[in-house]
This record gives structure tokens, C-alpha cells and sequence, in this order.
């Protein structure tokens, strides 16, 4: 058995509303268009990764209805490895209600369900798959504790950490220790170090901060201004790479196909200088913003250009 990547991560069904613009507080609207897609950071990022050619294993957990069962065969139609799927029994799947603007701008809510039950000893079932791989990918729609056991694991044993800070949540600086690779927005950084991002200056203090913390990398995505990043090699030097200058039909899940496309560079070309790999990344998750949905709008590999994959 031979993995690029495990992820440890969240499932969800996403129910989208394409609407004319975001409600307000009491008010009722009427909406253009609705679909449902898959989703969770997690899945997300693990089908992201697959698409682009990796060999991607999922530790996860579903609910005992029809959104899990549909969860297991969307990975399965997508080549990702599904063993440590777990299916909690009388627990709900996890499901995320999404409006999505004409700008392409997107308001999410999550109801975690059957993810808030995956548990630490479940992580340590697979970790004959953790130790085949070359990176591990982790985000924060699972318990926390869950995610820090797993971040431990794969650092023992020498795997790439990649942490990826979405949804914030308080975190305790034991995260930052077992991350090889930090990855946050604007609001994430906010809320985890208490600086805005908005400024070179403030970017850098930023960046510096978490390189103090232990982590060995630090990339903050800036939406369609790029992303900025810097390493701990040379904290004060910080490279800026700007996204692809696309029309957006719907931002939701960029996040995660930057975040997936990450981990597939990481894993499976390896021998690319790690602004190659993040100038990459960036140009495909600015293309997903091109196209509807989360998952769905995300590029195979022979749709896109074979440049990325030389
Ligand atoms: O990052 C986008 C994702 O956030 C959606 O797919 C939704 O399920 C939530 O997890
Ligand atoms: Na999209």
C-alpha cells in the first residue's frame, strides 16, 4: 500500500441558493437557482488532490442516511480511498446551507452532525495509511482534539503536516508545533493571531508570528488578490503571487481547491521549488471560481493546462 496524501477531515452535502443578493435579518427573498453538491473542507480538499492525479485516502465520518451513503460513493467515483469512512449510526450527515451572490461572494453555515463524532482512536485505525503517506491534510470541521492527534501522529512519523485553518476556531499553540505547513484566510488570521492582514507590513508580522509558534511555512490566501507566503529558512522575506484574473460565478470552495492542489504538489512533485508549487495551486483554484459549485467546480487534471504538471 503506497498514499501521496491522507486527509483527516470533514464531509458535508452543500445546499446552494444562488441568490440575487444576501438576505437580510427577518427579510424573505426569492432565489434564482438551487443545487446540491458535495462538500466539507475535508472532502473537498481530498477530491481537489485526486482529481489532480494523487493517490488521496479519507479518515472521516459519515451519518447512517442517505447523504453519508451518497458521500462514500461520490469519493469512490472519484478514486479516493474510502476504508476509514466511518458511518455513525442514528447520526445526522454533515450538512452545509450556502447562498451564493452574483459577484460569486458566499455565506456558508455548517451543521457538522456525524463529523463531531469521528474520534481520535478511529484516526489511529488508519494509521497503517498515515504512515505510506507523504502528506497529511487536515482542516477544522472535526473535533479539534482529533485533528491535533492526527497532526501528532503524522509528524512522528515523519509525514508533511498541512493545517488549514477553516472554519476558525480558538486553537491552543500545540497546533502550530505539528504543522509543517499553515494555511489561512484573512478572517482565519484575524481571529487566530489578531492581525488583519491587509497591509505588507501587517502580512508580515503575520507570518512571522506563526513562524514563532513552531509552524515551518506560512501561506495566507487573500482571495483575488493571491496569496502571500513565507517560511521560516527567512521569515522577514515574504512572496506575494497574485491569482488569475477570472470573472467569478461562485468563490465557494477556492479555499479548499488551493488548499487540495497544495497537498497534490507537495506529495507528487516534490521536486519543484515551493513557489512553483503555490504559483500552481493558485492558478487552479482561481479557475474553480470560474465555475459553479464547490467539488464539482473543480478541474481533472486533462482539463487543464499540461504546464501545471510538468
Ligand atoms: O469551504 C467550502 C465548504 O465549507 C463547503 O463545501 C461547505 O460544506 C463547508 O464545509
Ligand atoms: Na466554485
Amino acid at each position: 500500500m503506497n498514499f501521496d496524501i491522507t486527509v483527516v477531515g470533514s464531509c458535508n452535502t452543500d445546499f446552494i441558493s444562488y441568490v440575487p443578493r444576501m438576505p437580510s435579518l427577518g427579510e424573505t427573498i426569492v432565489g434564482d437557482k438551487f443545487e446540491v453538491g458535495f462538500g466539507g473542507k475535508g472532502a473537498n480538499q481530498c477530491v481537489m488532490s485526486s482529481k489532480l492525479g494523487a493517490k488521496v485516502g479519507m479518515v472521516a465520518k459519515v451519518g447512517d442516511d442517505v447523504f453519508g451513503s451518497q458521500t462514500i460513493d461520490n469519493f469512490k467515483s472519484h478514486q479516493v480511498d474510502t476504508r476509514f469512512v466511518y458511518i455513525a449510526e442514528g447520526v445526522s450527515s454533515g450538512v452545509a446551507p450556502i447562498c451564493v451572490t452574483p459577484g460569486g461572494e458566499n455565506t456558508i453555515v455548517i451543521i457538522p452532525g456525524a463529523n463531531n463524532f469521528l474520534t481520535t482512536l478511529e484516526v489511529d485505525r488508519a494509521i497503517e495509511m498515515i504512515n505510506v503517506s507523504k502528506v497529511l491534510l487536515c482542516q477544522l470541521e472535526i473535533p479539534p482534539a482529533v485533528t491535533l492527534h492526527a497532526l501528532k501522529l503524522a509528524r512522528d512519523r515523519k509525514v508533511i503536516t498541512i493545517l488549514n485553518t477553516a472554519p476558525a476556531i480558538p486553537l491552543f499553540n500545540e497546533f502550530y508545533i505539528y504543522t509543517d505547513i499553515l494555511c489561512m484566510n484573512e478572517s482565519e488570521c484575524k481571529a487566530l493571531c489578531g492581525i488583519m492582514p491587509d497591509s505588507t507590513d501587517e502580512r508580515s508580522k503575520a507570518i512571522i508570528h506563526f513562524i514563532r509558534l513552531g509552524v515551518a511555512c506560512v501561506i495566507l490566501t487573500l482571495g483575488e488578490s493571491g496569496v502571500v507566503y513565507g517560511e521560516k529558512e527567512d521569515p522577514k522575506r515574504i512572496v506575494s503571487i497574485p491569482a488569475l484574473v477570472v470573472k467569478a460565478v461562485d468563490t465557494a470552495g477556492a479555499g479548499d481547491a488551493f488548499v487540495g492542489a497544495l497537498a497534490y504538489f507537495l506529495a507528487c512533485k516534490q521536486e519543484l521549488p515551493l513557489e512553483d508549487k503555490i504559483m500552481r495551486s493558485t492558478h487552479i483554484a482561481s479557475l474553480s471560481v470560474t465555475r459553479s459549485g464547490t467539488q464539482k467546480s473543480y478541474q481533472s487534471k486533462h482539463e487543464l493546462s499540461s504546464e501545471l504538471f510538468k
